[in-house]
């Protein structure tokens, strides 16, 4: 969830010589900002540094960083005739620089915590594609939708494979668990997940190279967790307006579940914060197969030393010798 990012004086001391879109494929720079919050904070894994927009770099649509305004992409994917314009992207070439950061990082980490890949989901990657940034209403990628539902389905093929052969290139290169983030999957009806969607990630997760797990994360999706569930993944991240309990009772007890500390909780003192993480731990119940997280990502203007105690305090807390 972002645990290396501006927050960090560390990584906004790298990230001051580099732009965003440079450290990414600086393997060596990516690698050190990786192993920053592992050796800063103690958590129990490393998340591999890389953005899930690199994927539609090499698809040709002008992908920026802008200063303060997130992501842009210059030429958006709109219509049947742009998705036909869509080169199919060569995954191992384009963005063997992520392979190479996964190396490194293992190397380093001598196997002191496990590495966690990730890539964006199909529909939360194209929604950056088709709305040219980030939106609210979501109404070019709804349009696109109902309107050229065969495109529709060609670019979410496109995006699946490519995004198969992406997770599948960091495995090789050494990630011990992969993540897939459908961040803004929330804006769909289930309806509209199950047709436009649901096939789609069910594809990319039989995909994945059997044996190594994987985290099936989105955020507001109270009213999809059972279609998430059917879509796929070994464990399901929940965001922090569900309950936890209510949410891992929506997926099954059967299938693990990763969150979900509303990460705004991290802007109060650490007794506040103590509350909460006992809480989400609480709600939990004890079960196994729970991976105490954020339910999303954190916000840049947290103290580090609040996540510093956060990590402390589930440890703490989750001790069960
Ligand atoms: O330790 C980690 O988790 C870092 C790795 C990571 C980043 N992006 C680095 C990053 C991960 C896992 C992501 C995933 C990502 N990127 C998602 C899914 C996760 C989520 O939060 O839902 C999404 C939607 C993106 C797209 C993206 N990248 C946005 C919306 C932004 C702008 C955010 C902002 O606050 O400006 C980015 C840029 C980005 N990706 C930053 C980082 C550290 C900030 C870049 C900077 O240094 O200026």
């Amino acid at each position: 969830m972002r645990q290396a990012g501006r927050y960090m004086a560390e990584y906004r001391a790298i990230r001051a010589r580099h732009t965003f879109l440079e450290l990414c494929k600086n393997s060596e720079a990516a690698a050190d900002v990786t192993l920053q919050p592992v050796d800063k904070l103690g958590v129990d894994a490393a998340i591999l540094f890389a953005d899930i927009l690199l994927i539609v770099e090499p698809l040709g649509v002008g992908l920026t960083f802008g200063a303060g305004e997130g992501p842009v992409i210059a030429r958006p994917v709109r219509t049947d005739a742009d998705v036909a314009k869509l080169p199919t992207p060569d995954v191992a070439s384009a963005l063997g620089f992520v392979f190479d950061t996964v190396g490194r990082v293992r190397k380093a980490l001598a196997g002191r915590v496990p590495l966690v890949g990730f890539a964006g989901a199909p529909f939360t990657v194209a929604s950056y594609m088709v709305e040219g940034g980030a939106s609210r209403d979501y109404l070019h990628v709804k349009r696109l939708m109902y309107t050229a539902p065969a495109a529709w389905h060609r670019l979410m093929e496109l995006l699946t494979d490519a995004t198969a052969r992406y997770l599948n290139g960091q495995i090789a290169a050494g990630a011990e668990a992969v993540q897939v983030f459908d961040s803004w999957i929330g804006a769909l009806a289930p309806a509209d997940y199950r047709t436009f969607v649901l096939p789609h990630m069910k594809a990319l997760f039989s995909k994945v190279t059997p044996g190594i797990p994987a985290i099936h994360f989105g955020t507001g999706t109270a009213a999809l967790l059972p279609l998430l569930r059917e879509a796929g993944g070994d464990v399901i991240g929940l965001d922090w307006r569900v309950d936890l309990a209510a949410g891992w009772h929506a997926v099954g007890h059967d299938v693990a579940v990763q969150g979900n500390l509303d990460p705004a909780v991290l802007l109060a003192e650490p007794v506040y914060i103590r509350k909460r993480a006992q809480a989400v731990l609480d709600a939990a119940g004890g079960r196994p197969g729970h991976i105490f997280n954020l339910g999303h990502g954190i916000h840049k203007d947290t103290p580090v030393e609040h996540v510093k105690a956060l990590v402390d305090i589930v440890h703490e807390l989750s001790d069960r010798r």
